[in-house]
């Protein structure tokens, strides 16, 4: 019997080329951009080389450039200076987002993360109750309904919960319709699980948990790593509840998640890179240990393989060149 050659079809680039299945497109990154309320200067950030903490006019200079290259997608995090229990003022961010979008308009797609970690003294995703020792689900949902609304009439094309509280998808839905705001995508952050790997976003974003607050971690309402069934639950209960666009994060230790997930709901789906990942390629690179466009590009071939149709990640605005070399 002859040998069944399986490198016949590897040995030379052309053939390797025409037989490549997943293979990211520059079209499908979305790039984070933070943006915080006081600071004099735009800071740079532990860990994600070339991303910034923006000032409100860095951020303008910083989409310019992110647009020249290539880059027309953005989810951004807004970081008030002032920060509230409840009745939260959105405001800054919703500022941002309506500058934004009078200076570039439909040039790009503005996705915005609704939460409220930011914007906390306590650095939780929701409201705590009265004892500091869970988040109070219905409190937690009406602030993050008023958010989403307001980043919504500020002109935000999408608004995405970050939040993992019970109803979010829901209400928001229901807030965005009733105000005319039918239109609005809406992004469930909705297999998003209890992390390590959220590092580096915590410290651009000022939303660690303050271990004052009593609850020291997000545990009691992040899905945790090993429940691929609590994951499935998530996603089942907000598509019913309408979310549009559907989202695993972390990526790399979830691919099965996505895998699975992907193939069961028609919905398209997102995966996010988050903060630790994209770093942790970023630190092999820097130290020798990894080709640093090759080791994002396998990284993101393989969200591609699992089935995401759009990726955020922190190397979006490199994406173009990259994926072409
Ligand atoms: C907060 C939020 C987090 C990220 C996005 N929104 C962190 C967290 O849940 O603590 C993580 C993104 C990243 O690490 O890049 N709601």
């Amino acid at each position: 019997m002859t040998q069944i050659s399986l490198r016949r079809l590897r040995q030379d680039p052309h053939v390797r080329a025409l037989t490549r299945g997943a293979r990211p497109h520059p079209e499908q990154f979305i790039q984070p951009l933070f943006v915080v309320e006081g600071i004099a200067q735009r800071e740079t950030i532990p860990g994600l080389t070339g991303v910034y903490r923006e000032t409100p006019a860095s951020l303008l200079t910083q989409i310019e450039s992110d647009l020249a290259r290539g880059v027309n997608k953005f989810l951004l995090f807004g970081v008030p200076a002032s920060h509230a229990t409840h009745d939260i003022d959105w405001s800054f961010t919703a500022g941002q987002i309506a500058a934004v979008k009078k200076k570039f308009g439909k040039d790009l797609w503005l996705a915005v993360d609704v939460c409220l970690c930011s914007a906390t003294p306590h650095g939780h995703c929701g409201v705590l109750n009265d004892s500091a020792d869970h988040l109070d689900n219905a409190a937690s949902v009406k602030e993050l309904a008023a958010a989403a609304l307001a980043y919504a009439k500020a002109g935000a094309d999408c608004v995405a919960p970050s939040d993992m509280m019970d109803g979010r998808i829901g209400a928001i839905r229901a807030a965005l319709d009733d105000n005319g705001l039918e239109r609005t995508v809406l992004m469930s952050y909705a297999a998003k699980f209890h992390s390590s790997f959220y590092g580096p976003f915590r410290v651009a974003a000022d939303s660690a948990p303050k271990t004052a607050s009593g609850l020291t971690d997000r545990a009691s309402y992040q899905i945790d790593p090993s429940r691929a069934g609590d994951a499935l639950l998530s996603v089942e209960r907000d598509v019913a509840e309408g979310a549009d666009i559907l989202m695993v994060k972390p990526g790399m230790p979830y691919l099965d998640i996505l895998a699975d997930l992907s193939r069961q709901f028609a919905h398209p789906w997102a995966v996010y890179e988050v903060s630790g990942e994209y770093a942790g390629i970023e630190l092999l690179a820097d130290q020798g240990l990894a080709n640093r466009i090759n080791a994002h590009r396998e990284a993101w071939t393989g969200f591609v393989r699992a089935g995401a149709s759009m990726i955020i990640s922190y190397g979006a605005r490199h994406a173009k060149e990259w994926l072409a070399s």
